[in-house]
């Protein structure tokens, strides 16, 4: 979700910089920028001027060391907490005392990473979604030890971005991936229990319930790997069995079926561009 992150930023004149694992990997998010914006200027919504000036504000970094004089950090890693436990403590190495770290975990506890951030009053959850320049939301949430002031600017830099901002407290999944991966998790048990194929399932909930995309293919867009971490979290924390990950999302999972991003997930993505 960094690139989409990224992208509403610059758009909003915020001055971005992009890191990432590698050099390779920022390229290929910048490239994903300009290709929605190259979308955008051929549908009349932006112009090219727009274009060339909203470029100007992204700056790809070569290491996390190139954030040092950032005012917020938004971190977008993958949902594995010892991963984000060490980006955090090296950021925390390199930026300015006075600079916000802020999440986008879609369901790990804030209070836990904030602990682990060295500025606890510091750190804050500020929580996406796909696809990032569509959807207005932006959950905010405060770890135990967030401090009012840090919450309050995150606040305004999410409006600042064009976003809705909703205060959701510290808990597994926060508002959204409580109620929506719940659901995504139990269209795979359908597929699994054989009762309905898996278009079917889709098309009920498009057509019956009036969703955009059915929880299949929504499970594909945002990842197997991301509703699979989510799940066990949820699971986990919430200590409640009725958020048990369907076996048949784990074996999906486990194959490197993670959707749309391998090319495979329930649906087959191999011959799209
Ligand atoms: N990036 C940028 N813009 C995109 C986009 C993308 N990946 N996909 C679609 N868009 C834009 C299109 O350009 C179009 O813009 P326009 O209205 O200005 O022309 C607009 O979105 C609508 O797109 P389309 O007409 O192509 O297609 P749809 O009308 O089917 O909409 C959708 C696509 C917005 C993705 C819609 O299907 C939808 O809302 N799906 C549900 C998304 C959702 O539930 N997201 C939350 C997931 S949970 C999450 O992210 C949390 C995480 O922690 C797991």
């Amino acid at each position: 979700m960094g690139h989409g992150i990224a992208q509403i930023a610059a758009q909003s004149n915020f001055e971005v910089r992009l890191s990432d694992v590698s050099e390779e990997i920022v390229k290929k998010g910048l490239g994903k920028i300009e290709k929605n914006w190259s979308r955008m200027i051929e549908k009349g919504k932006m112009s090219a001027e727009d274009m060339a000036s909203f470029k100007k504000n992204l700056i790809a970094c070569a290491s996390l060391s190139d954030l040092k004089n950032c005012d917020l950090i938004i971190e977008a890693a993958t949902e594995k907490v010892d991963v984000k436990k060490k980006i955090f403590s090296q950021i925390h190495e390199i930026a300015r005392p006075d600079t916000i770290i802020a999440s986008n975990t879609s369901s790990i506890s804030i209070t836990l990473l904030a602990a682990a951030s060295g500025r606890p009053e510091k750190f804050v959850g500020m929580h996406f979604f796909n696809p990032v320049p569509v959807m207005k939301l932006v959950e905010v949430i405060r770890g135990l030890q967030t401090s009012n002031e840090t919450y309050q600017t995150v606040l305004s830099v999410a409006e600042k971005m064009g976003k809705v901002p909703a205060a959701v407290k510290d808990s597994p999944g926060f508002a959204v991936n409580r109620i929506l991966l719940p659901l995504i998790n139990e269209a795979f048990y359908l597929l699994e229990e054989g009762i309905a194929d898996a278009k079917t399932i889709d098309e009920t909930m498009k057509l019956g319930a009036n969703h955009p995309m059915g929880p299949l293919t929504l499970g594909d867009f945002v990842g197997l790997d991301v509703a699979l971490a989510a799940m066990e979290v949820l699971h986990k924390d919430l200590g409640d069995d009725k958020y048990r990950p369907c076996p048949l999302l784990r074996k999906y999972v486990e194959a490197g079926w993670y959707g749309r991003k391998t090319g495979r997930g329930v649906y087959d993505y191999s011959q799209e561009g």
